[in-house]
């Protein structure tokens, strides 16, 4: 055939193909999401194998092992005892509560690891909500922000370097600017779930913290999150919230879940200079981790590609559970 153009031909050895790839990953790119609670043993997450809700001790060996593999970022997620839930979600501003307690000795032993937190009341409602719910089933806006600007102080005062507003609620990034630069934390950042929608795919990380929607009968309680998470069916909607979070001061945006919201990732990418995150979220994880249970998938291929096109998407940073093993391959481990 008479060819001028013939793409083959940078793709004809491996040097040449590394000369022309416009991505690569990198263990810096990851942000490592973990689970942490009371207890002093670790505890298997039965949808999520290979994570755990570690122990505050075995937390910091799991933080040491990650710096080691080269992952520069954690973000906590806490499992709070059913007791010390409540409607008002108090216990996520107790200076001495479960996350406080675990950034300090993460910032004591390892002060250069960056430590994320979230901010939401889910895990610490009795009803299983990012808001308060009033008596009629109504997720608050405004009341709820309260409790969350003083969750975040708590988390900047134990030693936090990104706060993660995960509730989407409207005018929490500007509520939360302000309150940290009024309490001295003006180098606090917020990483904002930007995008994040009401996905099925949170699953798993629900049965991680005990944190679904409760059903109760003696209460109205929303049975899902549709009226302050996105809906699935909307990409406009996800640029208006970028543009109010950049205005509202976030320093990074994020994009939630992360594979089936890729063109979510690319719009926000055009839109914004500011870094973009996207969230390769449990479901996410526990699907490749049952299809290469059965052998069905190579674990390490799909997990590698993956994270690579979170990168060509047009994401600059991914949270993932898969951080640590995927740091251990780039190494050539
Ligand atoms: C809570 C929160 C959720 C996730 C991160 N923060 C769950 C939810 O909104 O119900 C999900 C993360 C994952 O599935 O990996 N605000």
């Amino acid at each position: 055939m008479d060819l001028t153009y013939r793409p083959r031909r940078l793709r004809r050895t491996p040097s040449l193909r590394a000369m022309v790839r416009e991505n690569t990953l990198s263990a810096a790119d990851f942000i490592y999401p973990m689970f942490v609670h009371e207890g002093s043993q670790d505890q298997e997450i039965g949808a999520m194998p290979g994570a755990k809700r570690w122990s505050l001790d075995s937390l910091i060996g799991e933080v040491h092992r990650a710096w080691d593999l080269g992952v520069r970022c954690i973000v906590l997620f806490p499992k709070i005892a059913e007791e010390l839930k409540s409607e008002d979600g108090a216990e996520c501003f107790n200076e001495n509560g479960l996350i406080p307690k675990a950034i300090r000795r993460i910032k004591n032993e390892l002060p250069e690891m960056t430590v994320m937190t979230d901010v939401a009341l889910d895990p610490y409602s009795c009803d299983g909500h990012d808001g308060i719910v009033n008596e009629d089933g109504i997720v608050l806006n405004d009341e709820t922000i309260e409790q969350l600007c003083r969750q975040a102080i708590v988390q900047a005062q134990a030693g936090a370097d990104l706060i993660g507003p995960s509730d989407m609620m409207d005018g929490r990034v500007g509520a939360l600017r302000e309150a940290l630069d009024e309490e001295g934390f003006e180098h606090v950042g917020i990483i904002s779930y930007t995008a994040k929608y009401a996905s099925a795919y949170y699953g798993p990380f629900r049965e991680a913290l005990d944190s679904a929607p409760k059903l109760d009968v003696t209460k109205l309680i929303p049975k899902d999150k549709t009226t302050y998470q996105m809906d699935p069916a909307n990409s406009r909607e996800a640029i208006t919230e970028a543009q109010l979070d950049e205005q509202e001061g976030a320093d990074i945006l994020m994009v939630k879940p992360g594979l089936a919201y890729l063109d979510i990732i690319c719009r926000l990418r055009e839109e914004s200079e500011l870094p973009i995150a996207a969230y390769n979220v449990s479901g996410e994880y526990a699907m490749v981790k049952a299809a290469a249970e059965k052998g069905w998938i190579d674990e390490r291929e799909v997990v590698l590609e993956t994270l690579l096109c979170f990168k060509r998407a047009g994401a600059d940073l991914i949270l993932t559970y898969h951080a640590c093993d995927a740091a251990a391959w780039l190494k050539g481990g």
